[in-house]
């Protein structure tokens, strides 16, 4: 072969030498919400088994009885991530039944919609303990297990209100503090095989979302159309491969461009 033809030969990618797909256990938070309709199903395409923990009972065996529906492996728990002592419960049960989690998908969160004067101490604190303070007790009860394989993915749901002003001050300073969250836990897992990037999603094709705002996608989103729960769900399927393994510390945006021209959003009718 010339030295040409074996460049070219190195350079066209083959399933060769590529590491094989693991079948995980992932533990998705929020698994009952509207984007995680999307995400449990295209996760459980490969192999993988899908834990649903939802503060909502009906909603969790919802999405794991949607995942066995489709053909995959799923098991639901109903569990309030704002209660320490619920998720080393979880953490129990989990061992019990599947023996541990090499990857965790925090999807759990609330938007308060409301702006500075409207909100009180109470409310704004309320917004951090779910959006923050819960994927921090989850990742922090199961940190131990991916360690100990030393291997593991983490995937914070965060959002573009994490990356620039928004009208609502506890969303917006809940998901920017999951986002510096992400990347502060680089530093404990060094030289580990666990990885731990943000998803920002802009706006997605849930009941989280106005009408107001979906009427304004066309002309305000580069994409001009929604972005749909699957392809959030497709991003973090990548995430969990080996290949993604030199994607970490990321705030990941899957907003159709928006962020990017951010302007032409008038953040008050967000
Ligand atoms: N929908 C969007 O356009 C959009 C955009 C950017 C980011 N996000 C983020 O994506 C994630 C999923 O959004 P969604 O649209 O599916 O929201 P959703 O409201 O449909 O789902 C959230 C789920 O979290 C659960 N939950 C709430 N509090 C909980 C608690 N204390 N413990 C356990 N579970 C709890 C709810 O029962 C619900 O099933 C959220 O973190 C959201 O902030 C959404």
């Amino acid at each position: 072969m010339s030295p040409e033809c074996e460049l070219l030969r190195r350079c066209i990618p083959t399933s060769k030498g590529r590491p094989p797909l693991r079948s995980l256990n992932v533990l998705v938070t929020g698994a009952g919400g509207g984007m995680c309709q999307g995400i449990n199903l295209r996760l459980a395409e490969p192999g993988h088994t899908i834990i649903c923990v939802d503060l909502d009972a009906e909603r969790s065996e919802a999405a794991a009885g949607a995942v066995r529906s489709a053909g995959g492996k799923a098991y639901a728990f109903a569990v309030d991530v704002t209660e320490p002592d619920r998720i080393k419960r979880l953490h129990r049960d989990i061992h019990e039944k599947v023996g541990g989690v090499q990857a965790i998908v925090n999807a759990v969160g609330v938007l308060d919609r409301k702006m500075l004067l409207d909100l009180d101490v109470k409310s704004f604190a309320r917004v951090l303990n779910i959006n923050l303070t819960g994927p921090f007790a989850v990742i922090r009860e199961f940190a131990q297990d991916l360690l100990d394989e030393d291997w593991g993915r983490i995937v914070n749901i965060s959002s573009i209100a994490g990356t620039t002003g928004y009208p609502y001050p506890s969303y917006a300073a809940s998901k920017a503090g999951l986002s510096n969250l992400t990347r502060s836990l680089l530093v404990d897992f060094w030289g580990t095989g666990i990885t731990v990037n943000s998803v920002c999603p802009g706006v997605v094709d849930t009941q989280m979302v106005i009408q107001e705002v979906r009427d304004q996608v066309p002309d305000k989103v580069p994409t001009a159309r929604i972005v749909t729960p699957e392809e959030i769900g497709a991003l973090i399927a990548f995430l969990l491969t080996d290949e993604a393994r030199s994607i970490n510390g990321a705030d990941l945006l899957i907003d159709g461009g928006a962020t990017s021209v951010f302007r032409l959003f008038d953040p008050r009718q967000a």
